[in-house]
């Protein structure tokens, strides 16, 4: 067959016409071929796969990641097989591949889009040398609830802040050229609503109303659409009664027809199979025509197309037309790749693994990504003269596996430095370090060595307690509905406490974690997420202040874990509170008349404010907000705005700051959020500089799902605030006004 030239893969016409002169030389057989997806399995994929190869039952694989074994697969599907389609070899390459970024959502805690892009290039780049071309990123599901294991890889609550890193790690992965070396096809995933599972539970229902699927859940995918994201993954989710991957109102009323999407869609592992379990069909042959005519174009490690699809063609019950769009949209990402002029991989054309670049980008990332919740009397930044002795104590201070996270099937533990070994190359000889582990791992309830780690800490000027969560206490089928620090570690932060010197706690986790019980017993709290292979590096930067924490929460942290889910654009309800108490459930009134007089939406026993807010972050510089102003009063649909305030530095150090602006419209056909975050700046201030910041909104930008679930943008008064959290109290107004 002839092969598509670089400046022809380009050319969409030229992709089409060779897309339909195949699909009319292949077989009923080797189109369902396409349309499946095999895992290696673990002896010798070759050995395994080569058969269904040369038959063209295969068109995709995934986890294969030595790259003479993919060359070898690719091999035969390209020599051996009669029409000499190349393979996609797909994996998770989820936040680096070899170097490790920091969790997906510690990379949204930096608020810098080209932290997620840098991070993603150089996975890509990595994968890409040993023959993947698509990895199963970016996850863009919105996750309001901290017990899911999978918010670790989410990039939080935030529907805006999604949608912009999601684009960005579409670009970063895809680059400016699909057909470029080192360019590989990204998938939005896991299409929709995953991240609502109830109770956090992995993989349970999920319970969304339309109009908070559009407002909330969907707008991260359709931003990675127009992104030219080239493949979607359906959710093992169950929506609304029809699990996600025979969701045709999802696949196919709302991403082709509403979004126009041309790419192809995958389903999640065996969840065409899973559609039976979940009792929407009765057998195999159901959920293979319930998951085709919903839109799903590939099944991922499962053979229910393969066994189903042709008989369901046969009986004239699937069209040949639905297979052939399914396989023509399979294809037209193969040809993008530029798959079918070089299906082979030489390593040799890519940078080192973990070079220089790499390293720096990951250290990089590890360092914005950091938040400092807390820091009392200026308990941090340490200063290495101040210092004779540090004590630097527990589970996670020298632990490269685990500062890794989830979903690292391919990072190398090897190339982490922790903590501890950036603290003492930091120090030198100047400070006396003594480490105690006190906990062989962050679940261990034997507090035999807290002794030992009370005494290091007595002997020293201050304590750096390692704590958090060991990697796999997140990520998928990894919900916890504790999610308070495991194990004895409170007791290892009140026994640190009792010496009475300065305690910091360096936080290590999946998720956002109930710190109520030792957020008093700490003098600062540095939560660094699981920052991947240069975690020690930069937060030893940050806590010497090398740099300064810049990190802002990407989720809000509850005070308890009865508050979940909890959110900062919530709904006000008729009810709203205004102060925040929390009584103790024994001072409550005896028999008091139960009215609604005066009631209103809280939880005795928590008041209804979290324990730290979402965009909550501290810094080394001061930061103050002030003078907010509008540059007019009112706007019409099609006008813009500009919405600015002044930020002073008026502490010593120069620091970035993540200046925040949230709306609210006051009014709506449908009850608006409190509060929804419209844009974001991270800026540099020096000390005593004053700075202007400006936000430049469009009408559209106040756009939202309405009560026909159309998209609108409603007149009326708009209340904005600037500042450094979403509890920011600089406020200002404008109108939207009818015009003609
Ligand atoms: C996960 C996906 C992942 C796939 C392949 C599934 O269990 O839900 O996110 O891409 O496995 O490893």
């Amino acid at each position: 067959m002839t092969a598509v030239g670089a400046e022809e893969i380009g050319n969409s016409d030229v992709v089409e016409q060779r897309i339909d002169e195949l699909l009319n030389r292949m077989s009923l057989a080797e189109k369902i071929g396409q349309m499946s997806q095999l895992s290696a399995g673990s002896g010798y994929a070759p050995d395994y796969l080569g058969e269904g190869l040369r038959q063209g039952r295969i068109g995709a694989v995934l986890n294969v990641v030595d790259v003479e074994t993919v060359n070898e697969l690719q091999r035969i599907a390209v020599e051996e097989s009669r029409l000499g389609i190349p393979l996609l070899v797909g994996r998770d390459v989820i936040h680096g591949f070899k170097t490790i970024f920091p969790i997906p959502l510690g990379q949204a805690a930096t608020w810098n889009p080209e932290i997620v892009r840098m991070g993603a290039r150089f996975a890509a780049l990595e994968a890409s040398a040993v023959g993947i071309n698509w990895a199963f990123a970016p996850m863009i599901d919105i996750s309001r609830d901290a017990r899911w294991g999978r918010i670790a890889e989410s990039f939080g609550e935030d529907t805006y802040l999604t949608s912009l890193m999601g684009v960005s790690m579409v670009q970063g992965l895809q680059g400016d050229d699909l057909s470029e070396p080192g360019s590989i096809a990204a998938c939005a995933k896991h299409f929709a609503g995953y991240g609502a599972a109830e109770s956090g539970r992995d993989y349970a229902t999920t319970n969304i109303p339309e109009n908070e699927l559009r407002n909330v859940y969907l707008p991260p995918f359709r931003a990675a659409v127009d992104a030219g994201a080239v493949t979607l993954m359906t959710s093992f989710s169950d929506l609304d009664g029809v699990p996600a991957t025979a969701n045709d109102f999802l696949l196919r009323d709302v991403l082709r027809g509403e979004w126009g999407f041309t790419g192809f869609v995958v389903s999640d592992w065996d969840s065409i199979h899973q559609l039976q379990v979940h009792g929407l069909t009765a057998d195999d042959e159901g959920s293979a025509f319930a998951a085709i005519t919903a839109g799903v174009d590939m099944e991922m490690s499962g053979d229910v197309y393969a066994g189903q699809l042709e008989k369901l063609v046969d009986e004239g019950r699937v069209s040949i037309g639905l297979i052939d769009s399914a396989v023509a949209s399979i294809l037209r990402t193969k040809f993008q790749l530029g798959l079918f002029e070089n299906p082979y991989t030489n390593p040799g054309d890519y940078p080192p693994i973990a070079n220089e670049a790499t390293l720096e980008a990951a250290r990089k990332a590890a360092s914005q990504s950091a938040v400092l919740l807390k820091n009392d009397n200026n308990a941090l930044p340490l200063s290495v003269d101040k210092l004779a002795r540090l004590a630097v104590i527990g589970p996670l201070a020298d632990a490269p596996y685990e500062q890794l996270g989830t979903w690292i099937f391919d990072g190398d533990p090897n190339l982490s430095i922790t903590p501890l070994q950036a603290i003492r190359d930091l120090v030198g000889e100047n400070v006396e370090v003594r480490f105690v582990a006190a906990m062989q791992t962050s679940r261990s309830r034997n507090t035999e060595a807290f002794d030992a780690a009370f005494e290091a800490a007595k002997d020293s000027d201050a304590v750096l307690l390692f704590l958090g969560e060991e990697a796999i206490l997140s990520g998928e089928a990894h919900s916890r509905a504790n999610i308070d620090l495991p194990g004895a570690q409170a007791e290892l932060v009140r026994r640190v406490r009792e010496t009475g010197k300065p305690v910091i706690a360096v936080i290590q986790a999946g998720r956002p974690l109930t710190l109520t019980n030792i957020v008093d017993e700490v003098d600062a709290i540095l939560f660094a997420w699981h920052p991947g292979t240069m975690g020690g590096p930069a937060i030893t930067d940050l806590l010497f202040g090398v740099e300064s924490p810049s990190g802002k929460l990407p989720a809000t942290f509850p005070r308890m874990v009865g508050q979940i889910p909890i959110y900062y654009n919530q709904k006000n309800s008729g009810k709203p509170p205004s102060a925040d108490r929390i009584l103790h459930i024994d001072d409550i009134e005896e028999r008091a008349p139960q009215t609604s007089f005066g009631m209103s939406a809280f939880h005795l026993d928590a008041g209804f404010m979290p324990l730290f807010p979402f965009g909550h972050g501290l810094s080394y510089a001061s930061f103050e907000y002030k003078n907010i102003r509008t540059n007019q009063t009112a706007i019409a649909r099609g006008e813009r705005i500009v919405i600015s305030a002044e930020l002073s530095n008026s502490g010593t150090v120069a620091a970035d700051e993540i200046v925040q602006l949230y709306v609210r419209d006051l009014v709506g056909s449908v009850t608006r959020p409190v509060r929804e975050l419209k844009g974001f700046q991270r800026v540099r201030v020096e000390p005593g500089q004053t700075i202007s910041v400006s936000f430049d909104l469009h009408s559209d930008d106040l756009a939202f799902f309405g009560r026909d679930n159309r998209r609108t943008v409603e007149s009326g008064e708009f209340h904005v605030w600037i500042g450094g959290s979403s509890a920011a109290e600089l406020r200002g107004e404008f109108r939207l006004v009818d015009r003609d």
